[in-house]
């Protein structure tokens, strides 16, 4: 199996020092995760599209973008054409995801899907040799600091039976609660990459943090 990916989120670094914040892990983390909210899909509003071209000057690691937008057609190849190194947006806020992910793939970017924590797997799965990325919601998307979610890993354990099976080349994610107490379970399941906001920058060090999450998943 490939090594597992950690993935800090920004939304839980301080907003005014976004340069720093990604710095603190960039030797220690493989993505840095960038949760996009247009306050509509979820009812919370962080950064868009000039924050992330911006900060994409100002470090190394390879952008996971998470859209909890809608109309992501309209916004999702801005953030490929940013310099993303994956574009994850929602299939509920999605009313062709196979098309847009062929764009997003165009454009120079790995596509992901998103699933959100009320919406089921199966009617997806069909889906997925057109991403690179399975993002499955261990919270509701929203907010971090949130509970994990363990029912989720129903769908983390579904969905790697379905990737193993059909041979596909793809990362399954989890997002949301994610941290020492609740990683080891989501990489039983079958999770592969590891979203952390509170669990990395809560932490006295987060670079420290994240390696020790990278080696609990590992185990
Ligand atoms: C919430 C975001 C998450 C969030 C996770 O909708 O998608 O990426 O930052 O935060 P924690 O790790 O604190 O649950
Ligand atoms: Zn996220």
């Amino acid at each position: 199996a490939p090594s597992p990916v950690v993935a800090p989120s920004i939304l839980a670094a301080d907003f005014a020092r976004l340069a720093e914040e990604a710095r603190a892990v960039e030797d220690a983390a493989d993505w840095l995760h960038v949760d996009v909210m247009d306050n509509h899909f979820v009812p919370n509003l962080t950064i868009g599209l000039p924050v992330v071209q911006s900060l994409r000057a100002a470090t190394t690691l390879p952008f996971d973008v998470h859209l909890m937008i809608e109309d992501p057609r309209r916004w999702a190849p801005g953030y490929a054409d940013a310099g993303a190194y994956n574009v994850t947006f929602h299939v509920e806020a999605s009313d062709n995801p196979v098309s847009l992910a062929k764009d997003l793939r165009a454009a120079g970017a790995k596509a992901g899907l998103a699933v959100d924590r009320d919406t089921p797997i199966e009617p997806y799965l069909d889906l997925l040799p057109s991403f690179d990325t399975l993002l499955i919601m261990t919270i509701k998307a929203g907010f971090g600091g949130q509970k994990f979610i363990p029912a989720m890993l129903d769908k983390v354990a579904a969905a790697r039976r379905h990737v193993k099976a059909g041979h596909l080349e793809m990362r399954i994610e989890v997002d949301g609660g994610i941290g020492e107490d609740t990683i080891a379970q989501a990489a039983a399941a079958g999770a592969d990459a590891f979203v952390a906001g509170t669990a990395v920058y809560g932490a006295q060090d987060p670079a420290e943090a994240v390696r020790r999450l990278r080696g609990i998943a590992a185990r």
